[in-house]
Formats: structure tokens, C-alpha cells, sequence
């Protein structure tokens, strides 16, 4: 790990998660939107290349793009460039998949090397119950363009909620083995900004008992490094990992993950909305280099874990 910060629990930063747009095209019941930014104030593509070439010198790895919806953003294919100029190991994004039929070969092209796309369900109805639109053949054409374009691993995030989605595992996973997808089960998360605050206790639904299930099946199982006690589990030629965020006591200890906000903060935890550090104004009043440096380490010492 030559070259990487630690935060002050010896946590390795290697990742950075930025957030470009709370824009969003669909409306899911448990999305954890934070805070509206407007797009005029939304980070430009010279502004968050700048730091992510911060984020590279202080030993950043991985860059994954998010939102919203980062497809709404109207110059994401020059965003994706300009990152990609700057020689990550590893740069990716999460979408919905809605208007990735479009973009999957541009985006390629540009450097992006895979996507992660949350899809809950392959089933019509459900789809509208949980995003309030009807775009689900969309995602799917958008899912197998990224297939087909080698955004190489496609993974389709399903977060599984009670009583919604649970009994579509099977149904979801031969999709995923049908198409060399990845499938990653997510367990739901508490999310303050959701209108039902009630959501989250309602409708979420352990995953240890799926875990039993796959791991008395698997043909494998293994443990991602530095990634929260997430394990994968190898079945029929096919692959299925588990996201435990709250159920988990490894997921905080083994983060190495920070986040930037859409308005350009940084977010030192994912899953709580203290200790945010501003970021922006510092690139916008094109402070120097080192003084980025100095901010980004100031984020990076605000890191508390969540479960502790
Ligand atoms: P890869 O495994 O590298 O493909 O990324 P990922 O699956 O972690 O990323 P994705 O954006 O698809 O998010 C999937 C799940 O990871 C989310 O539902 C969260 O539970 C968790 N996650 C997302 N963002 C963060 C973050 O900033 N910090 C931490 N610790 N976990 C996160
Ligand atoms: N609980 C769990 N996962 C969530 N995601 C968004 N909101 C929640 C929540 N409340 C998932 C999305 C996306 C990933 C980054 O996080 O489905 O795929």
C-alpha cells in the first residue's frame, strides 16, 4: 500500500465515490437522495478533474461515479475522459441503466472501464411500485448494451426489501447468469431522506438466512479485500455478492471509501452526514495543489466509523 493514506483507524483511502448530480429520473421508495443541488452548481468536468488528480497524488485508486442519476449530466462522456486521463486503476459508475443503451459505447470509449446498475426486480409492476415510472425495458436494453460494449464486470445491484423483491433472487440471478452479469444483493439501508421514515424498519430484510442459502450451494465463496466483509459466492457459474452495510460489524472497519457530495464536500462516511468538509470553493478559487492536498487529509481525519 505504498503511497496510500491511512485515517486514523489505519484505514487505507483507496477509493473515491463522487456523487455528480442528486438529479434523478426515477424516484425509488428507499433512495437516500442528499439534499438538492442545483445543476448550475453541480462540479464541472475541469473542477472534479481536479480532484480526482488530487485524490491521485494523496494515493487514490478507484474512482466511481454516481448520483442521482450520473447519465443526466449532459457532458458525463467528457467527465469520464478527463478522469480517465489522469491513469486510475479502476474507474467506474453507478446507474440506474435507463439511458445506458446511448451511452455504454461512448462511455466506453472515454475510459470508463465498468458500471453497476441498481435494478431491483425484472418484474413490470414492481418496478414501477418501487422507482414510480415505467422504464423498465429501457434499464434492461441499457444493462445488455453495457454487456455487449464490455463494461466488463457488469454488476446489477438489487437492494431486497421484504415483501417487495425477496422471492425474485432466483429469478434475478438467472438473468444475471444468462448475460455474464454479476449480481450483488444489498441489504436496505436506514435512509433519512426518504419520505416514509417507517421505510426502512418496514421493509428490511436480513441477509443472513439468503447467505445460508448460498453459501450451502455455492461452489466457492471468498472474501473481498479491503471491502467490508463482503463475500462472493461462485454458483452454477454464476456470481452473487452480499452487501451488508448495517448488519455487519467488518463493513466500517475495512471501509476505504470517501465520498464527494454534489455540491463538493467532502463526505468522509456514507452513512452519516456529519463532519462534511468543504471542498469546492477551495478548487473554484484555484487554491494550490498542496493546499487541496491539506483538505482532502482534513476529510480523510474526520473519518469516525458508523457501527462502532
Ligand atoms: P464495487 O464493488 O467496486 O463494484 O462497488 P460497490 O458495489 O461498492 O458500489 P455501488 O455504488 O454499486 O454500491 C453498492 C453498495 O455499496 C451500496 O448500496 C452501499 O451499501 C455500499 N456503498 C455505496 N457507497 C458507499 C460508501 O461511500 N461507503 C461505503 N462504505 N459503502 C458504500
Ligand atoms: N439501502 C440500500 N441500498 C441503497 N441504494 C440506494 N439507497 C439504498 C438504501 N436505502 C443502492 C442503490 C445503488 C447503490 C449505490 O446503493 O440501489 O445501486
Amino acid at each position: 500500500l505504498d503511497g496510500v493514506v491511512l485515517d486514523k483507524y489505519e484505514r487505507p483511502i483507496l477509493s473515491l465515490r463522487i456523487t455528480l448530480t442528486n438529479r434523478c429520473n426515477v424516484n425509488c421508495l428507499y433512495c437516500h437522495h442528499d439534499g438538492m443541488v442545483k445543476s448550475k452548481d453541480e462540479m464541472t468536468a475541469d473542477e472534479l478533474y481536479t480532484i480526482c488528480k488530487i485524490a491521485k497524488k494523496i494515493g487514490v485508486r478507484k474512482i466511481r461515479l454516481s448520483g442521482g442519476e450520473p447519465l443526466l449530466k449532459n457532458d458525463i462522456v467528457e467527465i469520464v475522459e478527463r478522469i480517465a486521463s489522469l491513469d486510475f486503476k479502476d474507474i467506474s459508475m453507478t446507474t440506474n441503466g435507463i439511458l445506458l443503451e446511448k451511452y455504454a459505447q461512448e462511455l466506453k470509449d472515454a475510459g470508463l472501464d465498468r458500471v453497476n446498475v441498481s435494478l431491483d426486480t425484472l418484474n413490470r409492476e414492481t418496478f414501477e411500485f418501487i422507482t414510480k415510472k415505467d422504464y423498465l425495458e429501457d434499464a434492461k436494453r441499457g444493462i445488455l448494451k453495457a454487456v455487449e460494449v464490455g463494461l466488463y464486470p457488469v454488476k446489477i445491484n438489487m437492494v431486497i426489501m421484504k415483501d417487495i423483491n425477496q422471492d425474485e433472487i432466483d429469478d434475478m440471478f438467472e438473468f444475471c447468469k444468462e448475460n455474464n452479469i454479476v449480481l450483488q444483493l444489498i441489504e436496505l439501508i436506514e435512509s433519512e431522506n426518504c419520505d416514509d421514515d417507517k421505510f426502512s424498519v418496514d421493509y428490511h430484510y436480513k441477509l443472513d438466512d439468503i447467505e445460508k442459502e448460498l453459501a450451502d450451494i455455492a461452489d466457492d465463496v471468498r472474501e473481498r479485500e479491503f471491502m467490508q466483509g463482503r463475500k462472493k459466492y461462485y454458483i452454477n457459474g454464476g456470481e452473487i455478492e452480499v452487501v451488508k452495510p448495517v448488519d455487519n460489524a467488518k463493513f466500517c472497519a475495512n471501509c476505504s471509501r470517501l465520498r464527494i457530495t454534489p455540491d463538493g464536500k467532502i463526505k468522509p462516511c456514507l452513512l452519516r452526514n456529519d463532519n462534511l468538509v468543504e471542498l469546492i470553493s477551495h478548487v473554484r478559487n484555484g487554491e494550490s495543489e498542496e493546499k487541496l492536498e491539506e483538505i482532502f487529509i482534513k476529510g480523510i481525519n474526520k473519518r469516525e466509523p458508523f457501527n462502532s
